[in-house]
This record gives C-alpha cells, structure tokens and sequence, in this order.
C-alpha cells in the first residue's frame, strides 16, 4: 500500500527511482511522483495515474541530481490528483516528505500548524509531516524527523530530503516497510526488496522506531529511544530476473507458471518418504506441535481461503480442532481460546495490518504464534514466535496465485507435522500423502503444458454480470478464491458458495446464461455435484464444470468442462485453483482490464 523509493550515490537518482517505482506499482497505482535534489532546490515531478504518466512527463522536464526520493500511491486520504501526490513539500519548499501509512492526529496537527501559518496545498495526512519537520528543523535533519514524529500517531514508512543537505536524507518506519539497499554505486530505500534487486542484494531491513540517516557510502540507524545502532546487513537470494515478466504478458500469468517450482519448492527441503517424515522442528518446535489443544488460522483475503482450506487438513490429519478468522474481524473479537492455542498468521507479504495487529494480540494474551509467510524478514515475521516460510520468490501481480498455494504447500507440511507428531497419522498414511504431494508440480505442469479451452470459456462469460462458484468440503474455499480472482481482476460480481446451500438463496439469482462455475472434482462428495449441476442446468444457468479424469459422468450436462489429472483428494486442491486463477486471468484479458494492477486494489495492504 504505496510505495517509497530513495537513493543517494554517483548516479543519476530519477532512473534509478522510477524503476523502483516501477517494480513497487503494486503496492498502489494511484500517482506517482519523485522530488530530486540539485543544487538548493528540490526538483518535483508528481503525475496522476499509473507510472508512464509521470515517464512522460520526466521526458517533457527532465530532472538531474543524484539525491531523491519517489513514491506511487494508493489513496487513503484526498483523491488521487496531481496536489495529494506525493512527494509533498513544506512551506519554503526545501522540506520533501513521502509516505506509506496514515497519520491519525492530522486534522488536529493541521489546525495546529495552520495557526502557526502553515499553507497547506493538499487533502493528506502526510503533509502535515512535510511542515511539522519544516517547524523543528535547525540544521540536522534526522532531529528534525525525530521531533515531528514524537507528535504524530499513526503509521509510517517515511523518507525525507531537505535542499539544505545534500549529504543524506532520512527514512523512518512504524508499521510499515522499509529496507535499506547497500550498492557499490549508491545506497537505496525502498518499500520492498524487489525495487532494490537490480542494484544490490545487500539489504538492512529497519525496524519498528527506528530511523536510519542515508549517505552515499554509509548508513546510520537509530533506535526508538533516538540511541545509535549497528545492524549487520543481510544478502538476500532472490535475483532481478524473478521480478521481471520472463516473456509472459503479464506477472500473473507468469506467477501461475510458476506454481509448478513454487510447490516443490515449497516442500521439497522439509520432507523425506524413506522413512516418510515431514521435517518442521526449525519452524516448529515438535513439542508445541504436540501439546496445542487447537489451532487457529487467521489471514485476509487470498491468505484466509488458504486458511479455510488448511482447516480440513488440521481436523483430518492432525486430529486437532481448527477455527479459522479474517484477521480484522478477529481483532476486535472476544471469543474464548484454549489455553495455548497456536495462532497461524498466514501472509504473503508479512505486512497486512490487520493480520498483523491479530498476531499481535495474540502474543500479548500468551498465544504461541507461528507466521506462514513468502517475503523474507516481514514484520509478521519479526513479530511472530516461529515462522514456517512458503517459498515462491516474490509475488508481484496484485491478485495472489503462487503465493495461494505455496501457503496450501506450508500449511498442508504443517497438518501433517502436527499428525506425525501427535502420532495422529500412520506411517503407510504418511508415505501416501508425501508421495501424493510430489506428484503436484507435474501434475500442474502436465495442466499448463495442454490446452483446455480456458481462454474460449472466458469469451464465452466476460459479458457477464455476475457469477457462482459452486464447491463442496475443501472445494468451498476453491470456490471463494475462484470467486476473489474474477471480481478482483474482471470485475465481475462473483460469489463462491458451499454447494449444498444454492438452494438455500443463490438459486434465485440465476437465471439464463448466467455462469455457474461447479467444482466437482475427485473427492468422496464429488457425486454430490451432479444435482447442483442439474438444478443450475433446469434454471438456465451456464454450467463451468472442473472435473478429475474420470469423474465426466458426473458434470455430463454442462455447458463448458475442465479437465485436471488425477491427484489425491487431500492435495487436488493445489492443483483445482490452477484453472480457476487462468479463468479469471483470460476473462479479464478478453474485457481488456489491467490484469497486474487492478483497480482499487493494492498487494500489500498496510492500513487498517
Ligand atoms: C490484499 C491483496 C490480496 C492478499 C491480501 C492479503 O488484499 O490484494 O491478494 O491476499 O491483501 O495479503 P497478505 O500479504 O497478508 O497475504
């Protein structure tokens, strides 16, 4: 939710920042802009729109310096036009502040800052920052910052430049990310890892009340009691080349691709079929995974329907009782626990604010917290008591796909550790579902590699105003995630439904060619779909059916079918989403919609 960028070396800067910001435009899309530093004067560009706007408008006024700082927004406070693009600047102009994260007592700061004649230009929260640090600047600039944000509450991922300092500019954070890049040319800030990779991998993630202050060979941090610090820097695996399209039209198109290394990935260093074993004890500690009473998944979004799908693992395999939560919901929840109950916080990005806030009280209430996470020294990850990570390498499209079922991989390892440990689960049984695991990449690739009239079924309903997905036990969360991705990237209202309830309210919805996606894959409920199918069929409803090699009996009356190999039931659900996503994909492409960025919409949502 918004990206930062900021660098300070022997280049260039405003290169350098766009294509950071080019690689953060997920986190939000709304304007774009950077200020540089040349000379006393900071040099603004802010545009409207997705990022080539403000590309064009570099080339009509270009700026040169090797000092700034970027920004692409996703609106909270004031509407996305050129005045609430960041950066903004203070009164005189020599104060440029951008930032990620909301500043609760602005409207109170403004009043205030207005009486001391402040000129505001601009509807955000942010620019109160820009002329608070403007009133407490004396000369040092990382004071100045300290000193404003002792009065702002809220959250902040922040980067400052002052025209008086050509030296350094300053970043700061709470609540939301930031990571420091050391390069042989430069030193970078940015949001995320990816907007760093093309410089170096050599990162400092801050922290929580931290500061840090930027030069060109140097950093300094700072703790939240203002006290000096030294923090190792870290060099992270992930290269350039991940963060890029690799051919594909889009990065979903190549996330979903993806899936097939994603999985293997995911689980191939943590089992072992001869003996079968699942080996968790470093995310894990076995002890835990015997003695928790329950097990709790909390997540938003894409991250939840991992969690609504991982339930039945939980009961099946392990034995142990599974509530799953959206994490804003459960946040201002009272409900009993368990003693000892282990709270999963499930996120890709380790940044969501509400999943991050519900780990956090579940640790102040004693509740050991295990995070299943993608992004390598996230928040959450800091945060929680273990971490068990999903390894997908960075997701960059804004609708979750790999990322999806890299955390189904994790949380599936995660039953079965919790099984193996209790002594829930027989070794015959063990070998079985391990063995049905690593069979899942082929079988997705087997999928990707033929043709299944995905991209005809797509023609077929993008004039569509609504549409159903239908499924039954683990398929249900399929359902909702199928559902998600349609709304999400062909805005198309779409609902996903347990199957057997249609009769109970969704049935009257439908009427002729309305699409009804049915997931009636192998499962022992799978029969069960033929008179969903029928019902839809009498209705008028046009019928999607995603079925198992042999299971073509049951979807006989549907309009379109698709076909997966056979898979276990326990695992097909890695595999079933897989048609699901692309179906979503080409429908949005067939209706011309910006399938990586859809509208509204940002990765990694920061703000409560
Ligand atoms: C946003 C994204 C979704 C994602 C959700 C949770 O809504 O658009 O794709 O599922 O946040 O994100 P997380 O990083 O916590 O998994």
């Amino acid at each position: 939710m918004c990206g930062i960028v900021g660098y300070i070396g022997d280049q260039e800067a405003a290169g350098i920042l766009v294509e950071g910001l080019r690689r953060l435009e997920y986190r939000g899309y709304d304007s774009a802009g950077i200020a540089v530093l040349n000379g006393g004067d900071i040099q603004l560009r802010r545009s409207v729109g997705k990022l080539p706007a403000l590309i064009d408008l570099l080339k009509e006024k270009p700026v040169h310096g090797t000092l700034g700082v970027g920004h692409t927004r996703w609106a909270t406070h004031g509407s996305p036009c050129e005045e609430n693009a960041h950066p903004h600047l203070c009164c005189k102009e020599n104060i440029a502040v951008v930032h990620n994260g909301i500043i609760e007592n602005y409207v109170e700061l403004r009043k205030e800052l207005s009486e001391q004649g402040h000129r505001f230009k601009s509807q955000t929260d942010t620019e109160v920052l820009a002329h608070l640090i403007e009133s407490f600047y004396t000369g040092d600039l990382a004071a100045a910052v300290r000193q404003a944000l002792g009065r702002a509450q809220g959250s902040y991922g922040l980067a400052v430049v002052s025209a008086e300092d050509r030296e350094r500019f300053i970043a700061a954070r709470k609540d939301s990310p930031l990571v420091l890049g050391l390069g042989e040319r430069g030193t970078y800030l940015a949001s995320d890892v990816p907007a760093l990779l093309p410089y170096t991998r050599e990162i400092i993630y801050l922290q929580d009340g931290e500061i840090a202050e930027l030069r060109r060979d140097a950093v300094q941090l700072w703790d939240a009691h203002g006290q000096p610090i030294t923090r190792n820097s870290e060099i992270i695996s992930w290269d350039a080349a991940m963060a890029e399209k690799a051919g594909f039209p889009h990065f979903m198109l190549k996330e979903i691709h993806e899936q097939r290394a994603t999985i293997a990935n995911t689980f191939k260093s943590r089992v072992s079929l001869e003996p079968p074993a699942v080996h968790l004890e470093d995310s894990l500690p076995v002890k835990i995974a015997q003695a928790v009473p329950r097990v709790c998944l909390v997540g938003c979004g894409t991250s939840y329907h991992a969690g609504l799908a991982a339930r039945h693992w939980f009961e099946e395999l392990a034995h142990i009782p599974c509530d799953v939560e959206i994490a804003s919901e459960y946040r201002y929840r009272r409900f009993s626990k368990d003693r000892n109950t282990l709270v999963v916080g499930i996120s890709q990005s380790g940044e969501t604010a509400d999943t991050l806030a519900a780990l956090r009280e579940s640790k102040a209430q004693r509740f050991p917290v295990l995070a299943v996470c993608n992004v390598l020294g996230s928040t959450i990850t800091r945060d929680a008591d273990h971490t068990l990570y999903t390894y997908c390498g960075p997701e960059i499209g804004v609708a979750s796909t790999k990322a999806f079922t890299g955390q189904l991989t994790a949380l599936f390892l995660l039953a079965l550790y919790m099984g193996q440990s209790r002594g829930t689960i027989g070794r015959s049984q063990l070998y079985r579902h391990l063995k049905a695991l690593s069979h899942v990449p082929a079988a997705i690739h087997h999928f990707l590699e033929s043709d299944h009239g995905i991209e005809a079924i797509a023609q077929d309903i993008q004039g569509a105003s609504s549409a159903l997905y239908l499924g039954r036990q683990i398929n249900f969360p399929l359902a909702l995630e199928g559902a998600l991705k349609l709304k999400e990237i062909a805005y198309i209202h779409a609902e996903g439904y347990p199957a057997g309830e249609m009769k109970h309210g969704p049935i009257a919805l439908i009427e002729k060619g309305m699409p009804v996606i049915a997931l009636a894959v192998n499962s022992r409920v799978q029969e069960k779909m033929r008179s969903n199918i029928e019902e839809v069929k009498a209705r008028g409803g046009k019928v999607i059916a995603l079925t198992t090699e042999g299971g073509l009996d049951t979807v006989r009356k549907a309009d379109h079918v698709i076909t997966l190999p056979f898979l276990n039931e326990e695992v097909s659900p890695l595999l079933s989403v897989v048609p699901l996503q692309l179906l979503a994909y080409y429908t949005a492409v067939a209706k011309g919609c910006d399938v990586d960025q859809p509208r509204n919409l940002a990765k990694s949502v920061t703000v409560e």
